[in-house]
């Protein structure tokens, strides 16, 4: 059996098939496929997979929800003590993967990861609902506990902790940014014959290249 994605019709058909229609810099390319995502069916829709490798070269792979997008980089909220957190930590080294099966596309973007400032992660996190808050405190992701009912009671004691007032923002939790270094945008095409465009920084600038499929 063919075990090729589905080769529905990308929204714009001819998208990375000519040299002179490609952008110097990968973000416009980004914007819009980030754009264009939301033109199948996806229950998450911002959800991509984040990899990151710890001090032992033990590379790990999950879900985030991608935030935020700027020339900057990408960021996602999570726990700085969770597994990802202490590997990022250890080695900021990551790459992100997202991929639209309707659309017969991914991207790699690979890059370093550093910490957003303070006030940047309390904004997000005042913006969360107070469930999420809640369980942001409560919660010591990656972490073994006991049985359900010990989170259940986390978020119990958090919860009567921050009674009556607004819950700030855990020290440990806040967002992380990707300073992308080189993007891979691939699309599926018949009979195998996939575009991919591969953007690496060099310097202030982007070197761009086609790769075989
Ligand atoms: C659709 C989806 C979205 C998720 N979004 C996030 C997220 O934004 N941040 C986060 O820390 N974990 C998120 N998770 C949970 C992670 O995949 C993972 O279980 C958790 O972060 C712990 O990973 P770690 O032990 O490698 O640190 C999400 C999972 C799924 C399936």
């Amino acid at each position: 059996m063919d075990q090729s994605p589905a080769l529905s019709a990308p929204p714009d058909s001819t998208t990375l098939q000519h040299e002179a229609d490609l952008p110097a810099s990968p973000w416009p390319l980004f914007e819009q496929w980030w754009a264009q995502r939301v033109q199948v069916p996806a229950q998450e829709a911002d959800a991509v997979v984040l990899a990151t490798v710890d001090d032992a070269g033990r590379p790990s792979a999950r879900v985030v929800l991608l935030r935020q997008h700027d020339a900057a980089g990408l960021v996602f909220f999570t726990n700085y003590e969770s597994r990802k957190g202490v590997e990022l930590a250890a080695n900021p080294a990551a790459a992100l993967l997202c991929y639209w099966d309707g659309l017969a596309r991914q991207i790699r973007i690979e890059g370093q990861v550093e910490r957003l400032a303070a006030p940047v992660s309390d904004a997000y996190f005042a913006g969360r609902p107070r469930a999420s808050q809640i369980g942001a405190w409560a919660s010591a992701q990656s972490q073994p506990i006991a049985d359900r009912a010990a989170l259940a009671h986390a978020v119990a004691e958090a919860d009567a902790r921050f009674r009556d007032r607004p819950v700030p923002r855990p020290p440990h939790w806040g967002g992380l940014r990707l300073r992308p270094d080189a993007f891979e945008f691939w699309q599926g095409r018949q009979a195998r014959l996939h575009d991919r465009i591969r953007y690496e920084r060099v310097a202030a600038d982007w070197h761009r290249q086609r790769l075989s499929p």
